[in-house]
């Protein structure tokens, strides 16, 4: 097909604005779905997204549009709407010209609407700013203008109000994403390039790809290798995603189309297909790799009771904590599967000295994802945290409490500015380690959920930190080692023996409870022992009571885990380091 009739965009909006309903509507204005049945959202496939309401794996639709008797294809790039996911939202962005900068005109700017405003900027791309949800009898839209003008230096003439609940606006919308965005920039007369957008796993055929093509043709049969290890593979599956896949022969450049190469085949999100005679070095768009944000070990719930520890587990990253949840939910709805984790941390990084350390890890910088794997201060010449930066849009009266908390949280405020007399944009420097369990809560219990919050990745920074570990009896709980910023060191270590005081029942013998960094024990907390059975005064008595009580006993005991002898609550791994 022609070029000149191709547009490549993305709806990108804060959370809520409206994005997936808008998508349903240009389904349905394209005729791909029919009007007036509830659809429940196409484009938002995964049962888990269904129930939480959230988009969270990208799906892709290629809509005919006919506009001044002229047939155009317009590839609809869908993207995630939660922080946690934004690096997702960045990879769909490399197949675009344009987004659609959807903006709720009732909640106005948001924080996620900066943020994606900044990425859309970043990549040069067309941003068509359009007002949703004008049926609402709060919706300001001229308040919401100048928003946009202050804020991003919109031109205030160049925005569009719809509804998508409605349908309002829909066919104007069409016409703008064809007048203002331009056709991809590619060339089908090149020899073959495409990058992989996103991947998926497809029972039968292998790994699916979603492709953007640079440059020349992709067709049925032909060979190609992979940027990444070179390897060579023919192409056996080509569809345009309609959703639905609509198996196509041919695919020319500038279109965005699955692609699979059997049951082995397929490369990451970011790597590059190139026709067999493409120099190596080809090197045609750069995604970011994606950055593991959040790690937790994991562990199969059925097998933890056989092993002396949780079982024989992993420590997997994630890109944040609703990553997380969704991962876990996922795996019990799709596999059957149920899991346990262990409380979340971040990834650190240190410097190290000592030749034959270095000589052992290949390097004088080593990234932590589990505080065990910390080196002997000794050998330590250097910490670093990751760091983010933040932003939070919030009503002006609450930039005290904010900025507090911000504080608080070891974060270092920007010079705040107004989006409107309303409403203000802050901005913190921040460790991530601070934000990752409970941050977004406290801010919407400050300001009575009025602000929102969005952060992106700012590097990791020299810090000062130290391994705390967890005594029981004098003997090591591996899964409660903690890597801790210092000023936190007292806090966490009374906090933490508190905590598992109440947490672990208590036993036969007494048990000591010791937070240690560094040889020095920072807080003790004594569990005395037991006296009596915790059945004796029910001798003679009740025995349905009874049975009942030995019954929860050995229920429970399935759940333990022992130290030292100690037996420990198996949720207590999982609970005590939440805050
Ligand atoms: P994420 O997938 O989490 O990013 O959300 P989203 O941006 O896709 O929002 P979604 O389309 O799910 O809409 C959020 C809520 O706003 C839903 O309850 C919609 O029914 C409602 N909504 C969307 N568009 C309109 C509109 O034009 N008018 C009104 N009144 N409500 C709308």
């Amino acid at each position: 097909s022609d070029i000149n009739k191709i547009r490549n965009f993305s709806i990108v909006a804060h959370v809520d604005h409206g994005k997936s309903t808008l998508a349903d509507r240009l389904l349905e204005v394209t005729g791909v779905i029919k009007p007036g049945v509830d659809n429940a959202q196409v484009l938002d496939q995964l049962q888990v997204e269904r129930e939480r309401g959230i988009t969270v794996k990208a799906v892709t639709a290629s809509l005919d549009y006919m506009y001044q008797n002229e047939k155009y294809l317009l590839n609809l790039i869908d993207t995630p709407g939660h922080v946690d996911f934004s690096s997702e939202v960045v990879r769909s962005i490399t197949a675009c010209q344009g987004v659609v900068l959807l903006v709720d005109a009732n909640e106005g700017v948001q924080a996620q609407t900066v943020a994606v405003h900044s990425l859309a900027k970043k990549n040069n791309l067309i941003i068509i700013p359009v007002l949703n949800k004008v049926d609402l009898k709060n919706a300001d839209p001229e308040k919401v203008k100048k928003q946009l003008k202050s804020v991003f230096d919109i031109d205030e003439n160049t925005v569009l109000k719809i509804s998508a609940k409605k349908g309002w606006g829909i066919n104007e919308l069409m016409q703008a994403i064809i007048e203002r965005i331009p056709p991809p920039p590619a060339d089908p007369n090149s020899s073959f390039k495409a990058h992989v957008i996103d991947t998926w796993h497809d029972k039968h055929r292998g790994i699916m790809c979603l492709t953007y093509i640079h440059s020349g043709r992709a067709r049925i049969g032909q060979s190609v290798k992979w940027r990444s290890n070179l390897k060579q593979q023919t192409i056996k599956a080509l569809a345009l995603l309609r959703p639905h896949e609509e198996p196509v022969a041919s695919a020319t450049a500038g279109q965005v189309v699955m692609l699979g190469c059997g049951p082995k085949g397929g490369g990451a999100v970011g790597d590059q297909l190139l026709s067999l005679e493409s120099a190596e070095n080809t090197e045609i768009v750069t995604i970011p790799p994606v950055r593991h944000m959040v790690y937790a070990g994991i562990y199969p719930a059925d097998q933890s009771q056989h092993h002396p520890a949780l079982g024989q587990g992993w420590r997997l990253g994630f890109l944040g904590l609703l990553h997380l949840e969704v991962f876990t939910q996922r795996l019990l709805q799709e596999y059957k599967a149920e899991a346990i984790l262990t409380a979340p941390s971040v990834p650190y990084k240190v410097k190290i000295r000592g030749s034959k350390l270095i000589k052992h890890y290949k390097s004088d910088e080593l990234i932590i994802t589990n505080p065990l794997q910390l080196p002997h201060p000794h050998n330590i010449t250097e910490y670093f945290e990751p760091f983010v930066i933040g932003t939070v849009v919030t009503p002006t009266e609450y930039i005290g409490p904010v900025t507090t908390l911000c504080i608080d949280r070891r974060g270092t405020p920007l010079v705040p500015s107004p989006i409107d007399d309303k409403l203000t944009m802050m901005q913190f420097i921040l460790p991530l380690a601070e934000i990752v369990m409970d941050f977004h809560d406290s801010l919407k219990s400050i300001t009575s959920g009025y602000a929102s919050f969005d952060y992106q990745d700012h590097g990791f920074h020299s810090s000062a930190l130290a391994r705390m570990d967890i005594l029981l009896n004098g003997v090591l709980v591996e899964e409660l080692a903690s890597i801790v910023h210092v000023s936190r060191l007292e806090y966490n270590a009374r906090r933490l023996t508190e905590k598992l005081k109440e947490m672990i029942p208590r036993q036969m013998v007494q048990i000591a409870i010791q937070a240690v960094v560094g040889g020095k024990v920072y807080a003790r907390e004594t569990l005395k022992a037991y006296r009596k059975d915790v059945t004796a005064k029910l001798y003679g008595g009740d025995v349905t009571r009874r049975k009942k009580l030995l019954k929860q006993q050995t229920e429970g005991k399935k759940k333990m885990r022992s130290v030292a002898n100690i037996r420990i609550p198996r949720d207590t791994f999982i609970d005590v380091l939440k805050k």
